[in-house]
């Protein structure tokens, strides 16, 4: 309860920062051309950081984790999926934890029924994952019509199809209402389910209050407090070309908006967000197994010496031979 309590009250500081932020003009142009590099430096810097440290984590053993059976004799049926023995099945099942979040797929639950524990499959938290996940990557991919010129067909037909209901004006994109359930269902599942309530860290309530700032900031921005599109394009190409300008027209939101992505950017290397890129890098996901097939040494085992049974037989021949035991070499 501490966690999140102290993680309302950050979200609320941060608010009211930015609200601030946005009230203050004269910091607007600290905020729209100093804060956006220094923020994406962070971004990178610390991406890189933690990509290199994990990878050079050494992994002298194969552990992936296996659900079917292994690669083995040419008679037994194998499961390439679930216990990959090559490259192609590794990135066969990468691609399908990924895309589709395959392993929580088998999420399950378990519920005391007569006194006895029955388990039963959970997929809520599979499909709640999924729409957040998805709907936050295509609602990232549409907001690149601020940022290139001329705008790539595909972010065009990609806005036109999640807009493809046309609710309302400006019309409600699919991703918006998507990922606000999706937010929804995390947060409150953190709040409300005891037992993951008491395992949340301040991280894990921060990372989906943030979020659900740009969020909402973002939807206030487009559904009641409209900005100036123009002026966003001209401040994101200016971004992108190295040569920011400050427009008019930017509303209290939209710079409210624009705070709270810059926090973002800044939070993602130092949290548990980083799951973006450490998934690639985890061991149990990312080997292919196959101890069966090939021995694998760990590189920095200490030099161990070792006495072969041909230079034991060698050392104790005659005593072996005296009182009557086999020997391989006369
Ligand atoms: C992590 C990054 C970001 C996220 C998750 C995000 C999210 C959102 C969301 C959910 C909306 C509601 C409407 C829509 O989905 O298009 C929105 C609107 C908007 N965002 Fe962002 N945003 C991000 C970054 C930015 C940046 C860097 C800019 C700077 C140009 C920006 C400018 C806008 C504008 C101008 C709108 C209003 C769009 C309209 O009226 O159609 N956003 N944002």
């Amino acid at each position: 309860m501490k966690n999140l309590l102290i993680s309302i009250l950050a979200f609320f500081i941060l608010a009211l920062l930015a609200l601030g932020i946005g009230l203050n003009h004269s910091l607007a142009y600290v905020l729209i051309v100093i804060v956006p590099y220094a923020a994406f430096a962070i971004l990178l810097t610390g991406f890189v950081y933690r990509i290199i440290k994990w990878g050079s984590a050494p992994v002298p053993f194969r552990i992936p984790s296996t659900c079917g059976q292994g690669k083995s004799l040419p008679w037994i049926k194998t499961n390439p999926v679930e216990n990959p023995s090559g490259a192609w099945g590794v990135i066969g099942r990468m691609a399908q934890e990924i895309f589709l979040f395959r392993s929580l797929f088998r999420n399950t639950d378990v519920a005391i029924v007569d006194e006895r524990p029955v388990y039963g499959s959970a997929k809520w938290l599979w499909f709640c994952g999924l729409l957040f996940h998805w709907s936050f990557a295509i609602i990232v991919l549409r907001h690149l019509r601020f940022f290139v010129e001329p705008i790539a067909p595909w972010i065009g037909a990609l806005s036109a199809l999640d807009g493809f209901f046309e609710i309302g004006i400006p019309t409600l994109y699919l991703s918006d209402a998507a990922i606000l359930v999706g937010l929804t269902f995390l947060f409150l599942r953190r709040v409300v389910v005891p037992q993951v309530r008491y395992i949340s860290l301040f991280t894990d309530y921060f990372s989906l209050l943030l979020i659900a700032g740009v969020v909402t900031t973002g939807l206030l921005t487009r559904h009641f407090f409209p900005a100036d599109l123009n002026a966003a394009k001209t401040l994101a190409m200016g971004w992108v070309t190295f040569s920011p300008v400050v427009p008019q027209g930017i509303s209290l939101v939209f710079y409210m908006h624009l705070c709270f992505v810059f926090v973002l950017l800044v939070w993602f290397p130092a949290s548990k967000l980083m799951h973006a890129g450490g998934i690639f890098l985890s061991p149990t996901r990312n080997l292919a197994s196959n101890n069966r097939g090939k021995r694998h040494v760990n590189p920095w085992n200490a030099p161990v010496k070792v006495h072969t049974y041909e230079e034991y037989e060698d050392e104790f021949r005659d005593k072996m031979k005296a009182s009557g035991l086999p020997v391989e070499k006369e």
